[in-house]
């Protein structure tokens, strides 16, 4: 039975994008059965409604605390029978209840190589910081913001006439590769978060951080 997602958004969703065309392969071990938005504007429910999945918009001014925007949230989740939840683009933090009802059961992705740059605006302090590389990262949530255990990373170059949306373009190529991955490892059993890092079976035993996405299995 292929597991069942849903795919959480704030905006653009090229990333839900990513995953639905991963779905829609027979083989793919999972299936997405949510999408939520908090921005009833967001582009990616028109990605949902193309794909014919059911998705559902929280109002953030329907609910005076964190606690509640979540509490609805999970009310979805549960009545779709979710199994895992994939934060895409979501633009809220979560309360601690949440993230600690569905411990190990949240994922998300980040354009940069965590742990550096958490937070926002990550790609023009990359640029200002000068590292010459960057890249994408998807790892299991916890209460704090961008933290968690490593799934999958992918690096790419810092070039030197960069500006943040070519090398945001970059990155994002990368997040389209490397989130269907982590999706298809979790749905085959594969993954066990050991404390703080992950351990993939089956994965090459080499640090993941040079692994090029390519080279994942
Ligand atoms: C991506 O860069 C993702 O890493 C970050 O937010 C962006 C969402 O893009 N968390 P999209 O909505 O999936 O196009």
């Amino acid at each position: 039975m292929a597991t069942k997602i849903a795919v959480i958004i704030s905006g653009e969703g090229s990333n839900l994008q990513a995953l639905i065309n991963a779905c829609a392969d027979k083989e793919f071990p999972a299936n997405i059965v949510l999408v939520i938005s908090n921005n009833p504007e967001a582009n990616g429910l028109k990605k949902a409604d193309a794909a014919g999945i059911q998705r559902k918009i929280i109002y953030e001014d329907r609910h005076s605390t964190r606690e509640s925007f979540d509490e609805e949230m999970a009310e979805h989740i549960k009545s779709a029978g979710v199994e895992l939840i994939c934060l895409a683009g979501f633009m809220r933090l979560l309360s601690p209840k949440f993230v600690n009802d569905w411990q190990d059961k949240i994922i998300n992705i980040h354009p940069s190589l965590l742990p550096a740059f958490k937070g926002l605006n990550v790609h023009s302090r990359v640029l200002k910081m000068g590292t010459m590389f960057s890249g994408c990262t998807v790892h299991f949530v916890r209460p704090d913001v961008d933290d968690g255990p490593i799934l999958i990373q992918s690096v790419v170059p810092v070039l030197p006439n960069d500006s943040e949306e070519t090398l945001g373009a970059r990155v994002l190529a990368q997040e389209h590769i490397i989130y269907p991955m982590a999706v298809r490892w979790i749905a085959q059993n594969r993954v066990k978060v050991v404390s703080c890092h992950t351990e993939i079976q089956g994965s090459i035993k080499r640090p993941r951080s040079v692994i090029n996405p390519y080279e994942y299995n």
